[in-house]
């Protein structure tokens, strides 16, 4: 089949190469010309994974693969269009729609007659049906269900190893109308490795929330996990010792506490569950109390050292996850502003970011090859490269906060200083 990808981004080059791979003949369409241009050439414009790199070249030079700046163009030449252009929420977490709203009106002029649609962003319950559809329609003067059929089928993969989940994780399907599931169904099964599960739910809306279930799941249960060791910590209890332990009982799946969550996704897509139904109570919540991790965490260290004004500290990685050169909304800040409001000067170090990148998010940057003073170290981000860290190198260190419980404690002990970890 003639497929065409718009979004060729970290999750869009990955499907295009997978629908590629197995044989399809794919139009990626992106905004960005370098994207477009480096990938005409013949090489991967994104590097996450390995394969990428490796296969883009054949593709392309097989004529399987190639890319455009013009969505209508390469929609008018395909039979199916799979749209992965993100919806992103802003800092006081409003969902922004307008990356996909300007896709899918620029998509919209080239729609033909018989072509199946399918979003895989992740949306709200009924963006899909209510608010693309009708753009769709209107921008192609054809109707969604009759002359072409919309579904929806939330991307569940991780980046860095896209075309690995996509392999092994059920593939999740809702259409608009039963045709639309079918043959959204029928393009999976043709598109994905053989032997994948495709799962059909009853609608696109199903779909739809089955992602922000997910999500929503982790992000609720994390927050559980933090309130958990809060108590802890007011009781003198390590409480990674009553995880793992009630995690024993097969019904018990306690997530990590930590000083926050950061990322693209858990601390998005409950906003885009709950901002629409008023009713809902622990998903906000849950949100609430995560967010407020980085204060809590904070006030640990002030009850250590006394008061932190004046007090310099050093936040190791800015990143939001260890090992990812990525600081959306990264618990980072939180504990920055935490800091900052009792008075701290806050030094900042990630291996993956430079001076520049570091004092524009507001730290100081932190060279660990040439250490100046600070009383205390917050581990923010679990970067491999700290595992080993020698605290002892650090002059003045007197404190180490393991904001996501991942040092070795009696290593930072036995250099002669004082561990804190998150409800340990
Ligand atoms: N990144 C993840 O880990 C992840 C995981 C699961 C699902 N997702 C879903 O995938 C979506 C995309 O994520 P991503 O990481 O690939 O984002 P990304 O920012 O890497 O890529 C998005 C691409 O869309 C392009 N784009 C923007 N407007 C466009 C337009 N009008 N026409 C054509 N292209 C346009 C951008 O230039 C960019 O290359 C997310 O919003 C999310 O719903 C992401």
């Amino acid at each position: 089949m003639k497929v065409a990808v718009v979004g060729l981004g970290h999750i869009g080059l990955p499907l295009a190469v997978q629908y590629a791979s197995r044989g399809h003949t794919v139009v990626g369409c992106d905004v960005d010309a370098r994207i477009v241009e480096t990938l005409n050439r013949g090489q991967s414009p994104h590097e996450d994974e390995a394969a990428l790199v490796e296969r883009v070249p054949q593709l392309v030079a097989d004529g399987r693969l190639r890319a455009t700046t013009d969505d209508a163009a390469g929609v008018r030449e395909s039979e199916v269009v799979v749209i992965i252009v993100p919806v992103v929420v802003d800092e006081a977490r409003r969902v922004d729609f307008s990356h996909i709203d300007a896709a899918t009106r620029e998509l919209a002029r080239g729609l033909q007659p018989g072509t199946l649609v399918i979003y895989e962003t992740t949306l709200p319950i009924g963006t899909t049906r209510t608010r693309l559809g009708p753009m769709l329609e209107e921008g192609s003067g054809l109707r969604a269900g009759e002359d072409f059929h919309l579904a929806f089928s939330p991307e569940r993969v991780l980046v860095g190893r896209v075309l690995l989940d996509l392999a092994r994780y059920p593939k999740i399907v809702g259409g608009t109308t039963e045709e639309a599931t079918r043959r959204a169904v029928a393009f999976y099964e043709s598109a994905l490795e053989p032997g994948t599960e495709i799962r059909a739910l009853a609608s696109a809306e199903a779909a739809e929330m089955t992602k922000l279930a997910e999500t929503t799941y982790r992000d609720v249960n994390i927050a559980l996990a933090n309130e958990f060791a809060q108590v802890a910590a007011r009781r003198g209890i390590d409480v990674t010792e009553i995880i793992a332990a009630a995690n024993s009982q097969p019904y018990s799946h306690i997530h990590q506490p930590g000083v926050g969550v950061g990322g693209h996704c858990i601390p998005v897509y409950p906003h885009l569950l709950f901002s629409a139904e008023p009713d809902m109570h622990i998903p906000p919540a849950a949100r609430a109390v995560n967010d407020g991790m980085a204060a809590f965490a904070v006030g640990l260290l002030g009850d250590a050292l006394g008061s932190l004004a004046g007090v310099d500290v050093l936040v190791l990685g800015i990143g939001y996850r260890g090992d990812v050169h990525e600081d959306f909304f990264s618990s980072a800040f939180g504990l920055r502003d935490a800091l900052v409001a009792r008075g701290a000067r806050v030094f900042g170090h990630d291996p993956y970011f430079d001076d520049e990148h570091i004092r524009r998010r507001g730290f100081e940057p932190y060279d660990l090859a040439a250490p100046v003073p600070v009383r205390a170290a917050i581990l923010q981000a679990a970067h491999g490269a700290y595992r080993d860290l020698d605290f002892r190198a650090i002059p003045g260190l007197e404190i180490v906060l393991d904001g996501r419980n991942a040092l070795d404690r009696g290593r930072v002990e036995a250099a002669g200083l004082r561990y804190i970890g998150v409800g340990r």
